[in-house]
Order: structure tokens, then sequence, then C-alpha cells
């Protein structure tokens, strides 16, 4: 995979016990709350936690609908409901594991394009960008110390549109 080979964006190790304890303990807020997933179409629970600025640990999984697009991703339940709930407290971390249902996932996610624009819209909004830890079921992890521009460089941005 082309992400693996950018090295200097993402550190890689090879299990959750090569992590300092805070990224172990949002790893495994990240891996409770996939279990809540409502995901019976899919069958692919994604789960993920926030840590935000005040310490407090905001968590998310992915909520499908009949009408396919009507679901959204664990990352978009996560921060809507910081932005909601916690409107001015920046995120500074985040964790994000997967499990599929059929099939031993090893390998881990990264965020589909619309969670990357709503991520990298709270960094800007907050001038803080958020510190990304991946692991799949199990498996490596994967750190990216400088947030969400590793996985979009190039987000959409219209200055004039923010009135
Ligand atoms: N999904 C997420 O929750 N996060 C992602 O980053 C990618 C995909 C969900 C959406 C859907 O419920 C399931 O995973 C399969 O795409």
């Amino acid at each position: 995979m082309e992400i693996v080979k950018r090295e200097s964006l993402i550190q890689q190790y090879a299990s959750p016990s090569e992590l300092v304890r805070t990224d172990q303990e949002l790893l495994e807020a990240a891996r409770g709350v996939m279990e809540s997933a409502y995901a019976p179409y899919s069958r692919f629970l994604v789960g993920c936690a926030l840590r935000l600025q005040n310490g407090v640990i905001i968590k998310g999984s992915n909520q499908e609908n009949m009408a396919f697009p009507s679901g959204l991703c664990a990352e978009r339940v996560a921060i809507f409901y910081a932005g909601a709930n916690y409107p001015d407290v920046p995120i500074i971390e985040m964790a994000i594991t997967a499990r599929a249902m059929d099939y031993e996932l090893k390998d881990p996610i990264t965020c589909c394009g619309a969670c990357l624009q709503s991520l990298s819209e709270y960094e800007l909004r907050f001038k803080q960008t958020i510190r990304t830890i991946l692991q799949g079921h199990n498996g490596p992890v994967w750190v990216a110390e400088a947030g969400i521009k590793t996985f979009l460089p190039f987000q959409f941005y219209v200055q004039e549109l923010k009135k």
C-alpha cells in the first residue's frame, strides 16, 4: 500500500504493546465502542475514540441504515458529538480500529474521504492537528503525528464560503 511507504509521515509499530500508555488507552476505548456499531449491512464494525484537550474521551461507532447513505461512519459520529457537546474544545488525538465479521482484518484502516474532510475542518477551526492512531482488529499500529494532512493533503477549502 502506497501509504505504508510514506514512512516519514506514519510511524509503524508491531503491536499496541509498543505504544505509550495513553495511546494504548485511547485504542482500547476505540476497541470497546466498536462493539456498539450498528452494521448489519456491511458487517464491518468501526470504533473511534477522540481525546479532547480537556482530557475528555469521546467515542463513536458506525451506524448504518437500510437506506444506505443515511448511515454514518464512526469518525463523524464521534467528531459531531464532540462539536455538539464540547463546541469550544479542540480534539488532540484520535484512535480508530475496525473488525470485519466475515474475515480477519489485520491491517489498519484509514478514514474515508468524507470523514477526512470533516476532520480536516475540525483541525482548521481549532488550529490544532489531530494526532491519529490506527489499528485493524489486531496486527500493526500506525501513528500519524502530523494529523489529517497525512491522509488528505488538499482538503476542500474556500475562504470566501466562511462568512
Ligand atoms: N466506516 C467507518 O465507520 N469509518 C471509516 O473510516 C470507513 C468506513 C463504516 C461505514 C460503513 O458502516 C462500514 O464502515 C463499511 O463501509
